[in-house]
């Protein structure tokens, strides 16, 4: 089921949540990019599924959801609910469309909603054993909304739940950026030459039409230190992880060393 809450945000709210996404463009590169961009699963998928563990009988929070491959991956790996939440209603819908194509008990254990992140909500199914929350700490124009968008997450946590979260929060060089481009065709601004909260631009250049996706510099001291002052302990920032059974042609290894992603977990005690 999929429910749209996202015209009960005030204009305020709207505009100082405007992030690149919400399109039907956006919905194709991301799906392009998620097709050709091997590390997508054998690093950011793979890291996910092995930080998050067991999630059999599990409630798990989907934030934001994107287009719905880690909803099908939680219910496909027996979690007991999943509740999928995006600001972008083309992703929400398109996540649907996912989930119709399991058994009915699945479909049945699946819910939708169309939400803005930094606006406090207990979300359906919650509260959750279990949130990943990948990409979303550097959507906001500041941190006060990043801040309110974790404490959203902390609030939608059971005690003892934990959160898994892949954020682009560790600095990289020239040299590294380079090594980026080289090894898996992905060209990013020189993060030790910003400063928080200044724009970063990512352009995956092996996409039919190159496109560029952007976000806002939110460093790893920034964001320990977030994560601390809304409640979560066990907070540990960590390097991709890569497939073992990976047998493409990129050289993964050298990628989890050089890019600035990291992978995040932390507990609601
Ligand atoms: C880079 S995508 C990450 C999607 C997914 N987490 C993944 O790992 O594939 C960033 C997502 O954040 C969503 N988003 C941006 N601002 C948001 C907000 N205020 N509330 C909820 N979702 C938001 C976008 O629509 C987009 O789906």
């Amino acid at each position: 089921m999929i429910s749209d809450q996202s015209q009960a945000l005030d204009a305020e709210q709207n505009a100082a949540v405007d992030c690149p996404w919400g399109s039907d463009n956006a919905c194709i590169a991301y799906n392009e990019i998620l097709e050709k961009y091997d590390f997508h699963n054998a690093c950011n998928r793979y890291s996910t599924a092995t930080l998050c563990g067991d999630v059999s009988g599990l409630s798990v929070l989907d934030l934001p959801s994107g287009p719905g491959c880690y909803a099908l991956y939680f219910l496909g790996n027996g979690a007991k609910a999943v509740t999928s939440v995006d600001l972008d209603a083309n992703f929400v819908k398109e996540a649907g469309e996912k989930i119709k194509r399991l058994p009915p008990k699945s479909q049945h254990a699946w819910q939708g909603l169309v939400a803005n992140a930094c606006i406090p909500q207990m979300y359906a199914q919650g509260p959750f054993d279990l949130i990943r929350a990948s990409f979303v700490m550097e959507v906001f124009p500041t941190l006060d909304l990043t801040r309110a968008c974790l404490q959203n997450l902390y609030d939608n946590l059971k005690p003892g739940g934990r959160i898994v979260s892949i954020t682009a929060s560790g600095a990289h060089t020239p040299e590294d950026g380079k090594v980026v481009l080289d090894t898996v065709g992905m060209a990013t601004t020189d993060l030790t030459k910003i400063n928080p909260g200044d724009p970063v631009d990512c352009t995956y250049v092996k996409l039919s039409t190159p496109t560029t996706i952007s976000w806002l510099w939110r460093p790893e001291e920034q964001l320990r230190k977030v994560l601390q002052e809304v409640g979560f302990s066990d907070i540990c920032f960590q390097r991709l992880l890569v497939d073992p059974q990976y047998s493409g042609p990129d050289d993964l290894e050298t990628f989890v060393n050089h890019v600035g992603n990291r992978i995040v977990t932390a507990t609601k005690r």
